[in-house]
């Protein structure tokens, strides 16, 4: 089958984008990298320039449909994972640019698979944890598969309008897809956005800076690598339908972030710190349904998380790819 596969994965020039482009490049799979940015910066943090000319990229906007289509076409897809979308703080003062990234994008992408049905058989798109209030957790403990959604940001919505459009393909159009709601997000390459802190605490604790990430209180996280491999599992799943899945990561308190970074980077002992208002988040989730499609869920654990990122930061600072200053 691998010998077949032709990916396109949207938004891949962002964190978890570079991530599965780079797991598909590992495993030789031809990959086309759609993105409205040109900086390749994160893939390169994650790749070699032998393994960075194997990605055919394609700078786009998704709300381009017929550019989309033809990306589609001229490259033969098959497989295609949705990750491009402008994140919570980026549209804060532009919500119609946010409404048209986000939803008007999502429905360019369903309408171009729609019309190709026959050689792509499913979508794989990133929702978000943030379709959820911390109120929707069942018992005040766990997000379960079919907890009510309500959410609190513009952002939230635009991902559920994502996630009923999906509903909608599949019934009308009969286009199968999986959503994924990944929680916060760790790993090289995570490097904006209030979330984005643990992993700038460990590039400072590499460069042997101090570091304060501004909020407390437990946090789920999803190690990059996890997730790009959930999403190439679930683009190869012979999944029919249209579902949207949470995932399960590690629930962390920032407090053992610190702890964590300081145990594997001593000399950082007291100058990483953590306070301020826990995010309004929920916490956990329970991901039994999307491991009924995939099977068990990679979960690195957070110190290996934390030890490979550390890794992979000193050796772009001893190679000068990171500036020290
Ligand atoms: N990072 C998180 O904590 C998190 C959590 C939940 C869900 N998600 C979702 O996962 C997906 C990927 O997130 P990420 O962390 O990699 O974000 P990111 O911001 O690092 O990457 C998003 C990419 O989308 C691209 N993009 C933006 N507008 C575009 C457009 N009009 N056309 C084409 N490309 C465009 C950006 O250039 C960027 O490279 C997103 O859909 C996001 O909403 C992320």
């Amino acid at each position: 089958m691998a010998g077949s596969e032709r990916f396109l994965v949207t938004g891949a020039l962002g964190c978890i984008g570079a991530w599965t482009v780079r797991r598909l490049v590992h495993e030789g799979v031809p990959v086309v990298a759609f993105d409205a940015d040109a900086d390749v910066r994160r893939l390169r943090l994650l790749m070699d320039e032998a393994q960075l000319s194997r990605v055919d990229i394609v700078r786009g906007d998704i709300t381009n449909l017929s550019l989309l289509e033809e990306t589609l076409d001229a490259h033969r897809i098959t497989h295609v994972i949705h990750l491009a979308a402008l994140l919570h703080p980026r549209f804060r003062s532009d919500p119609p640019l946010g409404a048209r990234v986000n939803v008007l994008g999502g429905v360019n992408l369903f309408e171009a698979v729609a019309r190709r049905a026959q050689r792509i058989p499913r979508i794989v798109y990133a929702s978000s944890i943030a379709v959820y209030d911390k109120s929707d957790a069942a018992d005040d403990v766990a997000i379960m598969h079919h907890s009510p959604a309500h959410p609190t940001t513009l952002y939230g919505v635009f991902k559920q309008a994502e996630e009923a459009m999906a509903r909608v393909y599949f019934q009308d159009r009969g286009v199968s897809s999986i959503g994924l709601r990944p929680a916060t997000v760790f790993g090289a390459g995570r490097d904006y956005g209030l979330t984005a802190a643990p992993t700038q605490a460990v590039l400072a604790a590499a460069l042997g800076r101090p570091f304060h990430i501004p909020y407390s209180g437990r946090s789920h996280v999803h190690y990059a690598d996890d997730l790009a491999r959930i999403f190439i599992a679930c683009a190869r799943s012979g999944y029919r339908g249209a579902e949207v899945f949470n995932m399960r990561g590690v629930v962390a308190d920032m407090r053992d972030v610190v702890e964590t970074i300081e145990s594997v980077v001593p000399r950082a002992r007291g100058s990483i710190t953590c306070a301020g208002p826990s995010l309004e988040l929920p916490d956990d989730y329970d991901a039994a349904a999307l491991e009924q499609v995939i099977g068990p869920l990679p979960r690195t654990p957070l110190r290996e998380a934390v030890t490979e990122t550390l890794a992979l930061f000193r050796s772009k600072i001893a190679s000068g790819e990171i500036r020290e200053t």
